[in-house]
């Protein structure tokens, strides 16, 4: 239970996660998380929020970031975020968490920090980490503790990240008291990797992800182009070597999967007809979202307005967790 027991029901799990701003939802990003995330709200106390902060690593455009920013909480919204019955923010709306970040600090060591996935990934790559960068796993652990997150579903590539936060809030409490909850990971094992359309993991940086929220033509486009072997229409085609069969079983329950893998083993059905029948069911899938995402972005002061609501209740936990950790590691001298 999180100790903020004033706002926080025994009953219900605090279940937090963030996304970056950093481009267009993709179906990795949906199937991993964002579908639970929304699942969420119906039997726990969900926590979300647009990672603006994060995304200082990577974007450094300044109109580039204000649209992914309104992208997100749009992608969000449309997707069933209900911002009356879930608390849902922009981050850097909530700036508790930068200076939670700076007190966390030291309870992580520089050694710990040079083993980050992704910090060592951009040295293999040549390319000089930023500061931000290096800290990038601070900020995230206090994005979780100032919230008193239980659990965070992520995809498998955050695991690490996950892993940090908790050496972080154990030290912290170790030190100075308990003061923070310590969070559980949430990994989705069937979907703990969502494949693009090379086969290679989906992710904006491959330039293999599927766009659901995309113009019907370029969806389509994309879902066409998802990489098949040559076997022809009129031969019985392998479904546990293919992609494509990977990608349509995300829409799929159990049954229909061994469906479609018997249809894939019997000889005349072509890939081409496979990959329509998937194509419409992405558009069916997410039709209701679309409209409402083309409804909500012509309306920007709704926007506005629930993103204020949201990040007035995420200030006023965040600023309880933060008042805390100042005064358990002597900030409020008088
Ligand atoms: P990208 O790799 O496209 O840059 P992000 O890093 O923005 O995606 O990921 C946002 C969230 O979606 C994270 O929780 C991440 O683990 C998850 N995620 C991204 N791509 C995939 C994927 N292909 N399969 C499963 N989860 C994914
Ligand atoms: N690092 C996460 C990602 O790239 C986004 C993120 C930031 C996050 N802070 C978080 C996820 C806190 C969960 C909890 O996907």
């Amino acid at each position: 239970m999180t100790q903020d027991s004033t706002v926080h029901s025994v009953l219900w799990m605090r279940v937090l996660s963030g996304i970056q701003p950093s481009g267009q939802l993709h179906l990795g990003n949906y199937f991993s998380m964002m579908r639970q995330m929304i699942h969420y709200q119906d039997r726990e106390e969900l926590f979300c929020f647009v990672a603006s902060y994060h995304a200082l690593t990577t974007v450094f455009e300044k109109e580039k970031l204000e649209e992914g920013i309104r992208n997100a909480v749009l992608d969000f919204l449309a997707l069933g975020m209900d911002p009356d019955r879930s608390t849902f923010w922009v981050q850097s709306d909530v700036p508790e968490v930068a200076e939670l970040s700076w007190l966390l600090s030291t309870s992580i060591t520089v050694p710990q920090l040079e083993l980050g996935h992704s910090y060592k990934d951009k040295i293999a790559q040549g390319i000089s980490p930023s500061g931000g960068l290096f800290f990038y796993p601070i900020l995230m652990a206090a994005d979780i503790l100032a919230f008193g997150g239980e659990k965070v579903p992520v995809g498998k590539d955050q695991k690490q990240h996950l892993e940090f936060t908790r050496d972080i809030a154990g030290r912290f409490n170790n030190r100075y008291g308990e003061v923070f909850v310590i969070p559980e990971p949430e990994i989705g094992k069937e979907v703990a990797v969502v494949p693009g359309v090379d086969g290679r993991k989906m992710s904006k940086s491959y330039g293999n992800a599927i766009y659901f929220f995309a113009p019907e033509k370029k969806l389509r486009k994309t879902v066409m182009g998802i990489v098949t072997d040559s076997t022809g229409v009129d031969e019985a085609k392998d479904p546990e070597n293919s992609v494509l069969y990977q990608i349509y079983c995300l829409f799929l329950n159990e049954e229909e999967r061994q469906e479609l893998a018997q249809r894939f083993r019997t000889p005349g059905t072509g890939y081409g007809h496979f990959k329509q029948e998937l194509f419409e069911r992405i558009m069916e899938t997410f039709a209701d979202a679309r409209k409402k995402r083309e409804e909500m972005a012509a309306d920007p002061g709704f926007l506005k307005d629930v993103m204020r609501k949201g990040s007035e209740k995420a200030r006023a936990i965040a600023s309880q967790y933060l008042d805390r950790a100042r005064e358990a590691v002597g900030l409020k001298y008088l």
